[in-house]
């Protein structure tokens, strides 16, 4: 039996989704309902129940909420973090606590493999809060002892082209120029992956003893924000003006309510490191295919 750590979220549900789809026992863990949460929530639970998933309640904050939903558990695959999930719980106290906490049961409930979504640059020694966040998160799971296979993306197409640059042109688009706004001079290379293919990467993984100790790394192309909006605009057929701001600046070419979040993640762009590598040998080793920018953008993701 699988277990999804972050089930209702937009990887994790992907994921529950490909092993259900696969006739895979999944039980997905997910917290408690309430209004706020039920708006957020990416991936319905009642979807994945019907889908034949066994539905577990239980919070990476409340470990004898864990120790419950590992009974029977083989494998756990958590993607669980509190990035998108506003600021009332941390990322020390989910990302980091939460996840080093539920490898250390797992270690103790004898599950075979602990497959956890980290980030491209994890780094424990990171001055970029989520690359550190994520590097201690893996070694709080080194130090539990399970058998461990860590998966790390870069950013994902879908949040960090298709929102931040999607929803700014198609909130511009209609006033005839098409505009985004960069945070920085939006001349560094990012490394960009396709959340389906991180999906299917983490299936590709599962089950395979050779990965475990192994951080994967996948990044399918890296461009700079500046190429990236050329390729928009080669798409659209029609230009799409650039404007860069100092950090320390908000985005104003979305509604008020998505400008917060926008700035947020262009800001934490602007202070990336470039990513220059690409992955060609995991696509090789697992018999995958990425999705490039290209492709993303002509709405032709594999995931
Ligand atoms: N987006 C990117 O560009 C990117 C790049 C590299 C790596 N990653 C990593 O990829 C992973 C998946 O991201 P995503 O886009 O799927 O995130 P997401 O949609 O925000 O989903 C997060 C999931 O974590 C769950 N969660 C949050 N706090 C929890 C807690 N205290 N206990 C149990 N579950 C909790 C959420 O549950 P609720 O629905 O109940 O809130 C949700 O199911 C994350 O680890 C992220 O850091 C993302």
């Amino acid at each position: 039996m699988h277990l999804i750590v972050g089930s209702t979220g937009r990887l994790g549900g992907r994921i529950a989704t490909l092993l259900l789809e696969r006739g895979a026992p999944v039980r997905a863990l997910v917290r408690a309902h309430s209004p706020e949460r039920a708006r957020v929530v990416h991936t319905d639970p009642e979807r994945l129940r019907e889908l034949g998933a066994d539905i577990a309640e239980g919070d990476l904050t409340r470990p004898e909420s864990l120790v419950m939903a590992l009974e029977g558990i083989t494998h756990v695959v958590s993607t669980a973090t509190s990035t998108k999930r506003g600021e009332a719980e941390s990322m020390e106290a989910v990302d980091v606590e939460g996840t080093s906490t539920l490898a250390r049961l797992a270690a103790a409930a004898g599950v075979h493999q602990f497959v956890y979504v980290s980030a491209y640059r994890a780094d424990a020694s990171s001055d970029q809060p989520i690359m550190r966040e994520k590097g201690l998160a893996e070694r709080g799971i080194a130090a539990s002892g399970v058998a461990a296979t860590i998966v790390r993306p870069s950013a994902f197409m879908q949040d960090w082209i298709g929102f931040t640059l999607g929803a700014q042109v198609q909130a511009t688009a209609a006033s005839g120029t098409p505009r985004v706004q960069l945070i920085g001079d939006g001349d560094l290379p990012i490394g960009f992956s396709d959340e389906g293919d991180v999906a299917r990467l983490v299936l590709a993984v599962l089950e395979r003893e050779d990965t475990i100790g192994e951080a994967i790394p996948l990044t399918a192309e890296t461009a700079t924000y500046r190429e990236v909006v050329q390729r928009m605009s080669q798409r659209m057929g029609t230009e799409i003006e650039v404007e860069t701001l100092p950090v320390g600046s908000q985005i104003t070419t979305v509604p008020e309510e998505l400008a917060g979040m926008l700035t947020f993640m262009l800001t934490i762009s602007a202070g990336w490191r470039p990513n220059t590598d690409t992955t060609p040998q995991v696509a090789e080793r697992f018999g995958l295919e990425f999705t490039s920018i290209d492709t993303f953008l002509k709405g032709e993701s594999r995931g």
